[in-house]
């Protein structure tokens, strides 16, 4: 009888976490143009950011993981840009925390993307 009570609720959060995990998997496997010729935050910059960073500095978890270095919208990522960082810290310039931290350098298509959106201003796009 406690079994077929419960039975509900599994249903409820299997059905739950499957759209969960495919929302996931929609932002992982988006593919992404490499083409810098008018890069757009929404489609190019924002899933390297999802996959690459935010898992250390979007706002909930910058505080433990990220050093204190918040950014997830737009406007806190555009702060940062304007601020003269993101670009030197994915290169890996000297001065500047190598990032992602601890993990390699971005690929070459990824860091080109980010520079050529901060040339074009930045745009939310
Ligand atoms: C594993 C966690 C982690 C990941 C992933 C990560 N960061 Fe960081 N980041 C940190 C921590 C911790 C700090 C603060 C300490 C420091 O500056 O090294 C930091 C600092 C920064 C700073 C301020 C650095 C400075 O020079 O003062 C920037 C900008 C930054 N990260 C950008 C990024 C970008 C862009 C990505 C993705 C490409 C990224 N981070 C991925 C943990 C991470």
């Amino acid at each position: 009888m406690k079994r077929l009570q419960v039975a509900p609720l599994y249903i409820t959060l299997s059905i739950a976490l499957i759209f969960c995990s495919k929302e996931k998997n929609n932002v992982l496997d988006k593919k992404i143009s490499c083409d810098t010729a008018n890069v757009s935050y929404i489609n190019q910059v924002k899933p390297i950011l999802e996959r690459k960073c935010f898992n250390c500095h979007k706002v909930s978890d910058c505080a433990s993981r990220g050093g204190n270095v918040c950014f997830e919208t737009y406007q806190q990522v555009k702060a940062l840009t304007d601020a003269g960082f993101i670009v030197p810290n994915i290169e890996h310039k000297a001065g500047y925390s190598p990032m992602p931290q601890g993990a390699s350098k971005l690929p070459d298509c990824e860091i080109a993307l980010i520079r050529s959106w901060v040339n074009q201003g930045a745009k939310n796009n």
